[in-house]
């Protein structure tokens, strides 16, 4: 990992370095943005006539003394603020793999603008070099990063900005790993691994178990593969917890629609469709790394879709952990299948707030393109996640539920069916309606339901265009910075 290192000061121009200087434009000339290096070579350095840009992200090097290298990186026009920060220190990072180590001397108002540098410096370096065949050699040789700033960071704030890298870089391999080596119990083992230093516990339901405990969504789903479904809860339970939050993903490590085909081309990418499951569990992990006073279950629904002769068909009814029973018309949409058991089980609990993330609809990708979530669900849960999502500078959009679209889940046999055959209007919002018959009561005369929030990642989950800012290619491990706000704000 990348050593991560805040500074007032810094000895510049030495051998194996790169400075970032932020380019603006200052009627319409091009000025470098403040900085604390003092150098009469840097001052006199012609920003036209090297090329720099002053547009978000553009980057140029500048060979500078002693071996060193300037690297005059475009700002843009909003305000330098945390969230820009996080986003142009990612994108010098990628700019800059090659270089042993990076420093940023960038304007900061306080240490939070500092770690935010560091953040997302560590974030833009991510790559996954393990299924390199013959060419195994990664492109990445930064050792650090150093972000200058009057500011003093402290050490648990870099202990942090460490924690949370970790667990994104975490869900970034693991959304990335192919489906032929991820798929159920493969997933349940890495959770088994990972959580052993950690002391949380961990309960691993196999379909044996997923059929006696009534789990009919999970094993429905799963029916079809040669790999069988699994379900992994976590729990993290520190002492003097007063708050109980739950985590639910979906974890399909493979969705090819099942005997509702998906067709070639919609097909490719389905191995991001275990996103929210990986994105909840590091989430769960970071929360527990900094020891949050927040009691937090997991629950992980994994499955492969797969078409085959014990696939669940078209048609089907099937019983969910609550007692209801869904009629299944498309086995494509399966995600609302096992989240209905994972939200049911969830609920049992009574958990303070529940919290789902999912891959969930194509529809919430045509609704808000691939740099947004959709946020649905009950009120004070849309305030929390909303105030979250702000905090951390991730982008989420909240959807209403209208209660009109309800009667198209009608079943005449079953409580609901799983899907409205031919309709294309408001997707998101039902695939939000059909989880929300899962969310338990909170309480005992069943009066009032559990606060609950519907995230639909199947926009952000992945990003299959170029990289931006911190947001590398592949999995990008959005909202997990979201969910570990959410438990701070519960914390408090
Ligand atoms: N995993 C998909 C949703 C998806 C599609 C995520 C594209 C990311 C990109 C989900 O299981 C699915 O197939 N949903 C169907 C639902 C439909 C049958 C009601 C969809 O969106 O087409
Ligand atoms: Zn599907
Ligand atoms: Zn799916």
């Amino acid at each position: 990992m990348i050593k991560l290192t805040a500074t007032a000061k810094v000895a510049a121009f030495t051998k194996n370095q790169a400075i970032v200087i932020g380019v603006k434009s200052v009627s319409k000339k091009l000025q470098l943005v403040e900085h604390t290096i003092d150098s009469a070579w840097l001052s006199e350095l012609n920003l036209e006539a090297l090329g720099a840009s002053a547009k978000a992200e553009s980057i140029i090097r500048v060979s500078a003394p002693n071996g060193s290298v300037v690297a005059l990186i475009g700002v843009g026009n909003d305000e330098l603020d945390e969230d820009n920060l996080r986003e142009l220190a990612g994108a010098a990072a990628r700019a800059l793999g090659s270089i042993e180590n990076i420093v940023f001397d960038l304007p900061t108002s306080d240490a939070r603008d500092a770690a935010a540098i560091l953040e997302g410096a560590a974030l833009g370096q991510y790559e996954l070099t393990t299924y390199k065949g013959t060419d195994s050699t990664g492109s990445i040789k930064t050792k650090s990063v150093t972000v200058v700033s009057a500011h003093k960071v402290s050490a648990a704030a870099i202990a942090k900005v460490n924690i949370v890298v970790e667990s994104i870089r975490a869900t970034r391999d693991l959304v990335n790993t192919p489906p032929n080596v991820l798929f159920p119990a493969a997933f349940a083992n890495i959770v088994a691994k990972r959580v052993k230093p950690l002391n949380l516990e961990v309960q691993v339901w196999d379909e044996k178990a997923l059929a006696k405990d009534g789990f009919g969504g999970i094993l429905a789903v799963g029916g079809g593969s040669s790999r069988p479904p699994r379900l992994v809860k976590i729990d993290y339970r520190p002492k003097g917890a007063k708050k109980h939050l739950a985590l639910v993903g979906k974890g399909i490590t493979f969705d090819s629609g099942g005997l509702s085909l998906k067709p070639a081309e919609g097909m490719v990418g389905m191995k991001y469709d275990m996103t929210g499951a990986a994105t909840v569990f590091e989430a769960l992990v970071t929360i527990a790394k900094l020891a949050l006073p927040v009691h937090v279950t997991a629950w992980l629904c994994l499955a492969e879709n797969m078409p085959s002769g014990t696939a669940q068909r078209p048609n089907d009814i099937i019983k969910v952990r609550n007692g209801k029973t869904i009629e299944v018309l498309n086995t494509d949409a399966e995600g609302r299948l096992v989240l209905a058991d994972g939200l049911s089980a969830a609920s049992e609990e009574k958990p303070d707030l529940i919290i789902d993330v999912a891959t969930l609809t194509g529809a919430a990708t045509i609704a808000l393109g691939n740099r947004y979530a959709g946020l649905m669900g009950t009120s004070e849960a849309i305030s929390a996640v909303e105030a979250a999502a702000f905090d951390t500078g991730e982008l989420v959009w909240h959807m209403p539920l209208p209660a009109e679209l309800r009667s198209l889940l009608n079943s005449d046999l079953a409580d609901i069916a799983n899907v409205k055959i031919g309709n294309r209007a408001g997707g998101m919002l039902i695939a939000g309606l059909f989880l929300r018959e899962f969310i338990g009561f909170a309480d005992k005369r069943n009066e009032k339901k559990i606060e609950w929030a519907h995230l639909d990642i199947a926009g952000p989950a992945n990003n299959d265009a170029a990289p931006y800012g911190h947001t590398t290619k592949g999995g990008t491990g959005v909202m997990l910075r979201t969910l570990v706000s959410v438990a701070e704000g519960m914390a408090r």
